[in-house]
């Protein structure tokens, strides 16, 4: 079986790249392929010189799915100790920003990566879909939670008990793409977006994502609090000096991420 995440720091400046592979699978997440990815992104998140990473696959499939060989002959107990998704717990810990760039299949488990991510960038060949319900079970990755917090009721309703695709124009639509590109530019688009919030202070950033994600797990004046929170600690860093200093000034800020 051949799959190995490639990860290229350099791919452009302070942006990281992780590139799911494993192609005849049509990137099928298996427990193996899963571990890798954790780890790719557990070193970028602690490596200085990233600022955003990105997550791909390749242009016939982003992920189709969690492996359904390796699952097939489970049971419950099996999957229980096997506990695949405290590997998502610590992705979801990733404090930069991780933008998917999704050509082709983004099914089950592979869509519920792109959720896992903070911003998606989709090709016009992309499609989505939970169809866990075809083989017999439901998402076990955040597909109904993250996906209703997205779509709403109707909607993750239908996606979930037919299993059906959608195209990219429509999950456009439903807000779970924030652009639909041509295939040729999904990467070059993705690449443009993780380099415009590389410009920024990291540690703003860092606490906006920490932020928004709270809107989507706490009550309102939980996160509220927490945003507050976050919100001062900023006047703590000298980003916030330059920033500030860059506006009163008129010139471009340069942030250290200190
Ligand atoms: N697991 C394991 N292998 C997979 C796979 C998956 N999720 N998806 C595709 N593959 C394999 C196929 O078995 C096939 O391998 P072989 O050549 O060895 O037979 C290869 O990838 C190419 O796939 P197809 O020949 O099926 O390609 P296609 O173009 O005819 O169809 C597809 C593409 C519609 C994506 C189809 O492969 C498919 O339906 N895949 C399964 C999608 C799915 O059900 N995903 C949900 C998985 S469960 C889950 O994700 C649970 C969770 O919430 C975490």
């Amino acid at each position: 079986m051949s799959q190995f995440i490639l990860s290229n720091p350099n791919f452009a400046p302070m942006v990281g790249l992780v590139q799911l592979n494993r192609p005849k699978e049509l990137n099928a997440l298996n427990l193996e392929l899963m571990g890798q990815l954790r780890d790719a992104l557990v070193e970028m998140d602690e490596n200085p010189d990233i600022r955003c990473i990105i997550v791909t696959g390749n242009e016939r499939a982003f992920a189709a799915g969690a492996d359904i060989k390796q699952m097939a002959g489970k049971n419950a107990i099996d999957m229980l100790k096997i506990d695949q998704f405290s590997t998502w717990d610590t992705i979801r810990r990733v404090k930069k920003p991780i933008i998917a760039a999704v050509s082709g299949f983004a099914l089950g488990g592979g869509h519920e990566l792109c959720m896992l991510c903070d911003m998606i960038i989709a090709s016009e060949t992309a499609k989505f879909g939970q169809p866990e319900i075809n083989i017999g079970v439901m998402p076990g990755a955040g597909g109904t939670q993250r996906m209703a917090r997205v779509v709403g009721k109707v909607n993750v309703m239908e996606l979930v008990l037919t299993g059906k695709f959608i195209d990219a124009q429509r999950a456009y639509e439903l807000g779970l793409v924030n652009r639909v590109v041509p295939v040729e530019l999904y990467l070059e688009e993705a690449t443009k977006l993780a380099t415009e919030i590389c410009q920024k202070s990291p540690l703003a950033v860092q606490a906006a994502k920490e932020s928004i994600l709270k809107a989507y797990e706490t009550p309102l004046q939980e996160g509220l609090a927490f945003e507050r929170k976050n919100f001062y600690m900023l006047f703590a860093t000298e980003d916030q000096k330059e920033g500030m200093a860059a506006f009163v000034e008129k010139r471009k800020a340069d942030f250290k991420g200190k």
